[in-house]
C-alpha cells in the first residue's frame, strides 16, 4: 500500500533525527509538571509534516506538538503523528522510545508504522495485509492465562488527580499476573504485544497519536483492543485495554472490579 510505504519511509527518517539528538539533547521544556518536549520532538514532527504537505497537500494532519492542520471534509485522509513517543525516556537517555505514524480515512485507520531507532526495529501493518517487524510477519503470543502473562502499562500525565484508581489497577494486575512492566512508550508497548514479547497492556488518558498506528499493527498481528469494559476501542477514547486476545476477558474482569 502506497500510504504504508510512505509512513515507513517517514518514520525511519524521523527516527534518524531522534537518534541524532539522543544524548546531546539538553533543552527540555515542560508542557506540564512531568510532560516534556525537546528539540528532537519538534524537529522530527516538522520534518514529517513537511514531507506529507509536499506529497499529499489535501490531507489533514493531527500531530502531538502542532495539533490539527489542513482539516477538510473531503475525506482525503488524515495522518496521525507522534514524532517521539517516550519523551521522558528520551530526555534521560533511556533507550525505549519511537516514532509513530498512522493514516486514517473515513474514520478507519488504514496503516501504521512505529519505528524504534535505537534497536532499528520497524513495526508496521496495513489493514487486511498483516503486521511485520523488519519484514518478518508478527503474531501475538499464545499465553492463555493472566497468571502466566507479562503485561505492561503506563501512567497518564495527570495521574496525581486519579492516583487511587491508578494504584488500585496496578496493584490488582501485579497480584494477578506474572509481572508488570512500565515501558514509557505506549506505541512500543502495544507493538511488543504484536510481536509476542508481552501479553497485555492497559492505560488511561492516552491520545490518538499514542495509539493509532500501534492499534492497527496489533490487530493485524491477531491482538484485541477495546476499552476497559470490552467495548470497541476508539483512538479518540480515554481507556485502552489491549492483549493477545486470549487473556482479554480476564484483564477486563480485573479492571471491572476496580471501578
Ligand atoms: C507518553 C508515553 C507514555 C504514556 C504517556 C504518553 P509521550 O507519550 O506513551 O508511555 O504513559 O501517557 O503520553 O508524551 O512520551 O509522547
Ligand atoms: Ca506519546
Ligand atoms: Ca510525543
Amino acid at each position: 500500500m502506497e500510504y504504508l510505504e510512505f509512513a515507513v519511509e517517514l518514520a525511519r527518517e524521523a527516527g534518524g533525527v531522534l537518534k541524532h539528538y539522543m544524548g546531546r539533547e539538553k533543552q527540555v521544556e515542560f508542557k506540564g509538571r512531568a510532560n516534556l518536549v525537546t528539540v528532537a520532538d519538534k524537529e522530527a514532527e516538522a520534518l514529517i509534516i513537511r514531507r506529507i504537505r509536499e506529497r499529499y497537500p489535501n490531507h489533514s494532519i493531527l500531530a502531538e506538538e502542532s495539533g490539527l492542520s489542513g482539516a477538510n471534509d473531503s475525506g482525503e485522509g488524515k495522518w496521525i503523528i507522534d514524532p517521539l513517543d517516550g519523551t521522558t525516556n528520551f530526555a534521560h537517555q533511556y533507550p525505549f522510545f519511537c516514532v509513530s505514524i498512522a493514516f486514517e480515512q473515513h474514520g478507519n485507520i488504514l496503516c501504521g508504522a512505529v519505528y524504534d531507532p535505537w534497536r532499528d526495529e520497524m513495526f508496521c501493518g496495513a489493514s487486511g495485509e498483516g503486521a511485520f517487524v523488519n519484514g518478518v510477519q508478527m503474531r501475538v503470543s499464545e499465553t492463555r492465562t493472566l497468571r502466566a502473562s507479562l503485561i505492561m502499562t503506563g501512567f497518564p500525565y495527570g495521574f496525581r488527580e486519579k492516583i487511587k484508581t491508578v494504584l488500585s489497577q496496578f496493584e490488582a494486575f501485579l497480584i494477578e499476573s506474572q509481572a508488570v512492566r512500565r515501558g514509557g512508550s505506549a506505541a512500543l508497548d502495544l507493538c511488543y504485544i504484536a510481536v509476542g514479547r508481552v501479553d497485555g497492556f492497559w492505560e488511561m488518558d492516552l491520545h490518538p497519536w499514542d495509539t493509532a498506528a500501534a492499534l492497527l499493527i496489533l490487530q493485524e498481528a491477531g491482538g484485541r483492543v477495546t476499552d476497559f469494559s470490552g467495548r470497541p476501542f476508539s483512538v479518540y477514547g480515554k481507556e485502552i485495554l489491549a492483549s493477545n486476545g486470549r487473556i482479554h476477558e480476564e484483564m477486563a474482569g480485573v479492571l471491572g472490579r476496580i471501578r
